[in-house]
């Protein structure tokens, strides 16, 4: 038996909708887990001496504020290589399509990535997994989608695999994303591949199947051919939706019982209504939204629509290098419509639902006690410290797993 308290927390932010008005703050708190379970999560004068195992790890938050773990359900981690060269370019003027029908963008990581063996793609996902983790990320979403080819496309499952069963990481889960860029030779062979003997493969590694839908990706038709064959194995759709244009891909998750619809900047009211309707989390990326420039992301009017909001990093090499949750909590405020309240229930409870995840997100007995230690008796300088560091401490599975310096 292993068990962790946390006493001395002065603001547990529970993002528990029981503890009344979002973040659901308990102030003067305590924080218990057994064997990775929160056993407690209330004000501390609540909490007996008897309830405490005797061999509980005790820490002491020092008046801090306590917020579940970050749950990032969209991120592209497996890569090799590097973009800083478009980086530049697009900041001299080019765009991401451009530079994608030039041969770059997506297609340049898959020159890097797809000849790339499982252990080397390990090393470069385990690094950022760990810079994530630094960063209060508890538990993380990993997709496939730099192979454009079915072993390479596997290689990079089971490096998200892997890397997931190692220490110091977040709880990793894999999504296979096969419709990424197009491939050169015939579109309906790959498909038609993908719908056969890869999402029977994708299956064994991942319980999601993810689709670019786009003009200069892949159609509705071709996602929603995926999607049928993939759902038939197990596999739920998560697509990436009206990101650049507005391409189907929004009422694509509403019909296909999506999990999520990822992006959104281009999505209309109705929608984001069809969304809401058939219970597909809206995840917004601010960090990708804000690199491309264009319309904004859509925070606000998911919540207006009803829906359930996440907020991730997208973390990729293309439209967002960044593994940390708290930059895009601010980003979501300043661009998103949303209050940090709202982007903390995003970031959490929100990502575990894009996840399908009912274990965690919150703060409440009976989940996984995931939480993290800030750095500041404020809650809210999670999102209003830009780039600060505020992360102390990380509780990952009910173990202490990154410990302050201080
Ligand atoms: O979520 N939109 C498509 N996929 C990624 C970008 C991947 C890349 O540029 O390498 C995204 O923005
Ligand atoms: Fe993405």
């Amino acid at each position: 038996m292993t068990a962790v308290v946390v006493r001395g927390i002065g603001a547990l932010c529970t993002c528990d909708p029981q503890r009344g008005e979002a973040p659901g703050v308990v102030k003067d708190a305590a924080l218990m887990a057994r064997d990775g379970v929160i056993t407690f999560a209330g004000p501390e004068s609540e909490l007996r001496r008897s309830d405490v195992p005797n061999r509980a790890v005790e820490i002491h938050a020092r008046g801090a504020a306590v917020i579940p773990g970050f749950v990032d359900s969209h991120t592209h981690i497996v890569w090799l290589g590097d973009r800083g060269d478009e980086y530049a370019r697009r900041a001299g003027g080019d765009t991401y399509e451009e530079i994608a029908a030039a041969g770059g963008g997506i297609r340049a990581t898959i020159r890097a990535t797809a000849e790339g063996s499982v252990e080397s793609l390990t090393v470069a996902a385990r690094t950022r997994a760990r810079q994530m983790l630094a960063h209060g990320t508890t538990t993380a979403e990993v997709k496939s989608g730099y192979g454009l080819d079915h072993d390479a496309e596997m290689r990079q499952l089971d490096a998200a695999v892997r890397v997931g069963t190692e220490p110091e990481v977040p709880d990793i889960v894999p999504t296979y994303l096969p419709l990424h860029a197009v491939p050169d030779g015939s579109r309906d062979a790959y498909v038609d591949e993908v719908s056969a003997r890869g999402v029977v493969d994708a299956a064994k590694r991942s319980r999601f199947v993810d689709a670019f839908c786009e003009e200069g990706a892949y159609t509705v038709a071709e996602c929603e051919r995926v999607f049928t064959a993939a759902r038939a194995h197990g596999l739920r759709p998560k697509v990436h939706a009206e990101q650049r244009t507005r391409s189907g891909g929004a009422l694509l998750a509403a019909r296909a019982g999506a999990v999520s619809a990822d992006h959104l900047e281009h999505a209309s009211d109705t929608d984001l209504q069809a969304l809401a309707s058939a219970g597909v989390v809206g995840v917004i990326l601010p960090g990708a939204s804000v690199v491309l420039g264009g319309p904004p992301p859509p925070g606000r009017r998911l919540l207006e629509a009803g829906c359930t909001l996440a907020v991730a990093t997208d973390c990729n090499p293309g439209t967002c290098y960044s593994e940390s949750m708290p930059l895009m909590l601010s980003l979501a405020v300043a661009l998103a419509g949303i209050t940090p309240a709202q982007a903390l229930v995003a970031a959490t409870t929100g990502g575990a639902a894009a996840l399908g995840l009912t274990d965690r997100g919150m703060l409440r007995p009976g989940m996984r006690c995931d939480a993290v230690i800030l750095n500041s008796p404020h809650w809210i300088d999670v999102a209003y410290h830009l780039g600060g560091d505020v992360v102390s401490d990380v509780i990952l599975g009910g173990r202490l797993a990154v410990r302050s310096e201080t």
